[in-house]
């Protein structure tokens, strides 16, 4: 296994370019099951474990797919199959995004059950509710959900969520697009990638109002077209380096993003006590060697993310005072905090909300990553820890961060990747 060792202290300075969006990747790949056409070429995808799993699971289906500098060309032409197979699905929840894409275009998908996860249970029923409203009949026997529509085609249906669901949202929106009729979603999550997915569909040939809003309208289409398309930015990659040279008092540069899709951080930067400055597409944080005690509460957007609130919580080790992180997104997303405080932070558990007592000095040691962004956490409070943190089970931190060491190395950090062995 590989991890990863930093040796605190060092100022993350210097210019960097967005990565390209994991999470608006994984449905805008998935969504190249809806036409048979051509050769779909998208761009800006980036190079991560999770983009070489939906691979796969794209090949398993008979899909042909080819990853280049960023470019990922697909071609879904001749897909037979619409089993998503176990071994794919417990690699990564995501894979429930070919459940609506199989079942608009070939009437039927089998896909495993996703497993748990390391932060609580991750259930989908909204995903199979929204697909009964359309008109699949839904059975789950031994693991699979194995879903049929019911007419042979999907119609459009009126879909409420009670919860905000990126990924029911997304899933629903695939099916829509091919189904008989008029599909409206209400409470839709208004997330940048879902907003990207819709541009995806809509460049496909799909007809869809309301993006970037709550409420969505979709009218179904025949048929959908191959395209060529630029994937967006990752905001989390973005945010991710911004903390990096906000704990560690430096000041970075990050082009080719969209501000307006970082803005419930950024303010939270700023009251911090960071400079942030924005262009169209640049993001400039400088710290001013001084951080206030900043509260945040993660809610679906556009509010604070909750896969910034680890990152947020490393930061806020370091800030005068005491910060209240709650997240109403994943009431149980803590897994970061008894690694935090093994290298010597003060934060306490109090319900849904966590206190960080702040500012505390971090000194360097082993520490065990949970998930992606708890890995990314702990990296965060490596650079600013005295000594080295070694930051192992790095393959959490592969799934979500391209390149992490290179990119934080190019802008000032000690940090390299090392082999190791869990057994001595
Ligand atoms: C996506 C992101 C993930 C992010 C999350 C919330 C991807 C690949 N992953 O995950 O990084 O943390 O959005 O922004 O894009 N829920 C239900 N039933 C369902 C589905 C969800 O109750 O059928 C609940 C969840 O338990 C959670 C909330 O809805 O409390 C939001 O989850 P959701 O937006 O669906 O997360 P994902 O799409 O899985």
């Amino acid at each position: 296994m590989d991890k990863l060792v930093i040796t605190g202290g060092k100022r993350i300075e210097g210019e960097i370019t967005a990565a390209g969006s994991k999470n608006s990747s994984l449905p805008i790949i998935a969504a190249t099951l809806l036409s048979g056409s051509g050769t779909f070429r998208l761009h800006r995808i980036p190079d991560l474990k999770d983009i070489a799993t939906f691979r796969q699971l794209l090949g398993h289906l008979g899909a042909e797919t080819a990853f280049e500098d960023n470019t990922l060309t697909v071609s879904t032409a001749r897909v037979e199959s619409v089993l998503a197979p176990y071994e794919l699905v417990k690699k990564m929840r995501a894979s429930i995004y070919v459940l609506g894409p199989l079942l608009a275009r070939f009437g039927h998908a089998r896909v495993s059950l996703p497993g748990g996860c390391a932060f609580g249970p991750r259930p989908i029923d909204l995903h199979l509710m929204a697909m009964e409203k359309l008109g699949a009949k839904i059975t789950i026997e031994t693991g699979f959900i194995d879903a049929v529509a019911e007419h042979g085609r999907l119609r459009g249906a009126e879909i409420d969520f009670p919860v905000t669901s990126v990924g029911a949202t997304g899933n629903v929106l695939m099916a829509a697009v091919l189904a008989e009729g008029t599909t409206t979603i209400t409470n839709a999550a208004a997330e940048p990638e879902i907003e990207a997915l819709c541009q995806f569909l809509r460049a496909m040939g799909a007809e869809i109002e309301g993006v970037g809003t709550t409420t969505l309208t979709i009218r179904g289409r025949e048929s959908l077209r191959h395209v060529e398309f630029e994937n967006i930015f990752d905001r989390i990659e973005a945010g991710t380096i911004l903390a990096a040279a906000a704990i560690t008092g430096g000041s970075v540069t990050i082009r080719g993003v969209i501000a307006s899709h970082m803005e419930a951080v950024l303010r939270k930067f700023a009251e911090a006590g960071c400079r942030v400055d924005t262009t169209e597409d640049s993001v400039t944080l400088q710290s001013t060697g001084r951080l206030t005690a900043t509260s945040i509460a993660a809610e679906p957007f556009p509010a604070f993310p909750t896969d910034m609130q680890a990152q947020w919580m490393a930061l806020m080790t370091q800030a005068e005072g005491t910060s209240e992180i709650t997240d109403h997104v994943y009431h149980e997303r803590f897994n970061h905090i008894p690694e935090l405080n093994r290298l010597g932070a003060h934060i306490e558990i109090d319900g849904n909300r966590a206190l960080v007592h702040g500012p505390q000095a971090l000194s360097g040691t082993k520490v065990m990553s949970t998930d992606l962004r708890a890995s990314a956490c702990l990296v965060l409070a490596g650079l600013v820890a005295d000594g080295a943190t070694e930051v192992l089970r790095v393959y959490h931190l592969d799934r979500g961060y391209e390149r992490i060491e290179e990119r934080l190395r190019s802008l000032g950090a000690k940090i390299r990747r090392e082999k190791y062995s869990e057994f001595g």
